[in-house]
């Protein structure tokens, strides 16, 4: 069914796995398209109670969107990538079964992005966060400069979106990022035993709940932006350099233009 996902199902707990290891899970397109079948599926299985996404291997949950996909693009290939991925992560964010991210790596970029659109999150204790778009002469385009603000406060988002550091685990959990760290091989059973709790209440209530917490950030008018200023991105000399720097292993030299 899923190129490029792993699924199991255990007592109603719905549990995909992005598998592209060699690549540290990053996002190419035909992820993207099995996240998409993957939100469908969760919707209309009445097997499915709650869901827990993860990354394969012991590195990453998802170190980004994939960058060899951004050479050659042009700002109108841009917006609709990031329309793509915003409308992904909205169908995440708005799914009527409850979503938890188990965060066992790197989570960076598209990553961290996708983490954020779960309804929550938990971390191993090797866990990086971070939104590094700006090595690339790019921004976040999939919701992560507005789900960044919204979880970690402004002024922590601003630092980590204008200098693209990463964070390890113990600080995502002073930040708020996650809500527990464990071990690694602790973390899926973590998962469970939250959801465990949560699929024992009355599900309609359990979906109104996170109707009415999401609709504490409705406005919309930031993805807008984000999705035009990502798309401009693509014109630029320094977009260009940063992936092909990304992609030679060498560091990036930017010109501002
Ligand atoms: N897109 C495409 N390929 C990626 C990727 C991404 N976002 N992240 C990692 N990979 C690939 C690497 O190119 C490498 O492939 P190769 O073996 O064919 O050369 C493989 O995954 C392993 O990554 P590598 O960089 O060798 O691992 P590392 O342990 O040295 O570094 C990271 C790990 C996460 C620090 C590093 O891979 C990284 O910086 N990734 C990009 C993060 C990023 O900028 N994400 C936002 C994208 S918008």
């Amino acid at each position: 069914m899923y190129k490029t996902l792993l699924t199991s199902l255990d007592h109603g707990i719905f549990t995909a796995t992005i598998n592209r290891p060699d690549k540290l899970n990053a996002l190419n397109r035909e992820v993207m398209q099995d996240l998409n079948e993957l939100i469908s599926e969760i919707e209309t299985n009445p097997e499915i109670k709650a869901v827990i996404i993860t990354g394969a291997g012991k590195k990453a949950f998802v170190a980004g969107a994939d960058i060899s996909e951004f050479l050659g693009l042009t700002s109108s290939e841009g917006i609709h990538l990031a329309k793509t991925g915003q409308n992904l992560f909205f169908k995440f964010e708005n799914c009527q079964k409850p979503i938890v991210a188990a965060v066992n790596g790197y989570a960076l970029g598209a990553g961290c992005e996708l983490a954020m659109a779960c309804h929550f999150r938990i971390a191993s204790d090797n866990a990086k966060f971070g939104q590094p778009e700006v090595n690339l002469g790019l921004i976040p385009g999939y919701g992560g400069t507005q789900r960044l603000v919204q979880l970690v406060g402004k002024g922590r988002a601003m630092e980590l979106l204008m200098t693209g550091n990463s964070i390890d685990a113990s600080i995502a959990l002073e930040y708020g990022l996650v809500n527990h760290v464990v071990p690694l091989d602790d973390l899926l059973l973590k998962a469970k035993m939250i959801l465990d709790i949560i699929i024992s209440k009355a599900p309609l209530a359990i979906s109104r709940c996170i109707a009415a917490a999401n609709a504490v950030f409705e406005s919309g008018n930031g993805y807008n932006i984000e999705l035009k200023s990502f798309a401009e991105c693509f014109d630029t000399e320094d977009m260009k350099e940063g992936a092909n720097a990304f992609l030679e292993k060498r560091k990036a030299k930017f010109k501002g233009k």
